[in-house]
This record gives structure tokens, C-alpha cells and sequence, in this order.
């Protein structure tokens, strides 16, 4: 199969029953996606697929053949920060890291959720556009578990990049 991984086409022979993460981790080399409980329970696994952030570890690789498939190698470099990325620094958002790139991806398909108006459990008002309180980014990434508990930092840093955004966008 050939799956298109951060803008690249990559060909390998899988069993059909290989799953995103394995076929992304063990077939590909893209490490960086983690492998934490596999059973959907963790988000360490999260990458995402035409934007929306998915459990690598909870679908096919075959299944994903016609998606655009973005793991966090593919968000930043070292050399080239996101600005997501650079804001998790900023605000020491980890302390294993483990869970960061699953946080990092499941921010960005999170504020895509915000973008397109999607309510969250907390949301007060189900029709307006979602407001980023530090309850709704709790609420929203509450998918992503991190050993660590370094919540309030991780909290703080998806605020100071989704804050910047939006002062952009202003
Ligand atoms: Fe996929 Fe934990 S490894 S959710
Ligand atoms: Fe260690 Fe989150 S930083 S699990």
C-alpha cells in the first residue's frame, strides 16, 4: 500500500491488519507518534488524518490509502518549530514528553474542531461559536492523558498558541 504521511508518498508491504500506528512506527520509521496503551485509551497515538485527529492505534493502515496523514514529524523540525510546539517549550507543557506529540496533534485537530464551530461537553450554548476557556481546552483534550500530569502547563501552552492565533487572525 502507499500512504501519503506530511506530503510524501511512502510504499511498504503490510499485512492487512496492520494498524496506522504500527505501520507509521514499525514500517516507516516515524517514531515520534507514540505507542502508549493501544486500546484507544491514552492519545498517545494521535496524528492526523485530512485534519482530524484519529487513534492510530484504533484503525487500519489500509484503511487510510486516499487520506493526507500528518504525524508530528510532519507538524515541525527541530529547526523549524510550530509555533504550537514553540508554545509547549515556552510554558514547559511536558516532563517525559511521552505524551507531547499526541497533545500536539490532538491540539491542532482540536482547534480545527473550535474553527468549524463543533460544541464540546462544556460548551454552554450548543449553536454559537465555541470561546476557548481554559474548561474548554480541558474538556476538548481530555482524550490526552499524560502520566506526568503536567495538565495546567500543557493547558497554558494550546491557550498562549491559540490566543496568538487569534490576535493574528484579529
Ligand atoms: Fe492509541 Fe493509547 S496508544 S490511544
Ligand atoms: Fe510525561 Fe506527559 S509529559 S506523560
Amino acid at each position: 500500500m502507499t500512504l501519503n504521511v506530511n506530503n510524501v508518498p511512502r510504499t511498504m508491504t503490510v499485512d492487512a491488519r496492520v494498524t496506522l500506528l504500527d505501520a507509521l512506527r514499525e514500517h516507516l520509521q516515524l517514531t515520534g507518534t507514540k505507542k502508549g496503551c493501544d486500546h484507544g485509551q491514552c492519545g498517545a497515538c494521535t496524528v492526523l488524518v485530512n485534519g482530524r485527529r484519529i487513534n492510530s492505534c484504533l484503525t487500519l493502515a489500509v484503511m487510510h490509502c486516499d487520506d493526507a496523514i500528518v504525524t508530528i514529524e510532519g507538524v515541525g523540525s527541530p529547526d523549524d518549530l510550530h509555533p504550537l510546539q514553540a508554545a509547549f517549550i515556552e510554558a514547559d507543557g511536558f516532563q517525559c514528553g511521552y505524551c507531547t506529540p499526541g497533545q500536539i496533534c490532538s491540539a491542532l485537530g482540536m482547534l480545527n474542531e473550535v474553527d468549524a464551530g463543533w460544541p464540546s461537553h462544556v460548551s454552554e450554548e450548543v449553536v454559537d461559536q465555541p470561546t476557548l476557556s481554559r474548561g474548554e481546552i480541558q474538556e476538548r483534550m481530555s482524550g490526552n492523558i499524560c502520566r506526568c500530569a503536567a495538565y495546567p502547563r500543557i493547558v497554558q501552552a494550546i491557550a498562549t498558541y491559540a490566543d496568538a492565533r487569534e490576535g493574528e487572525a484579529a
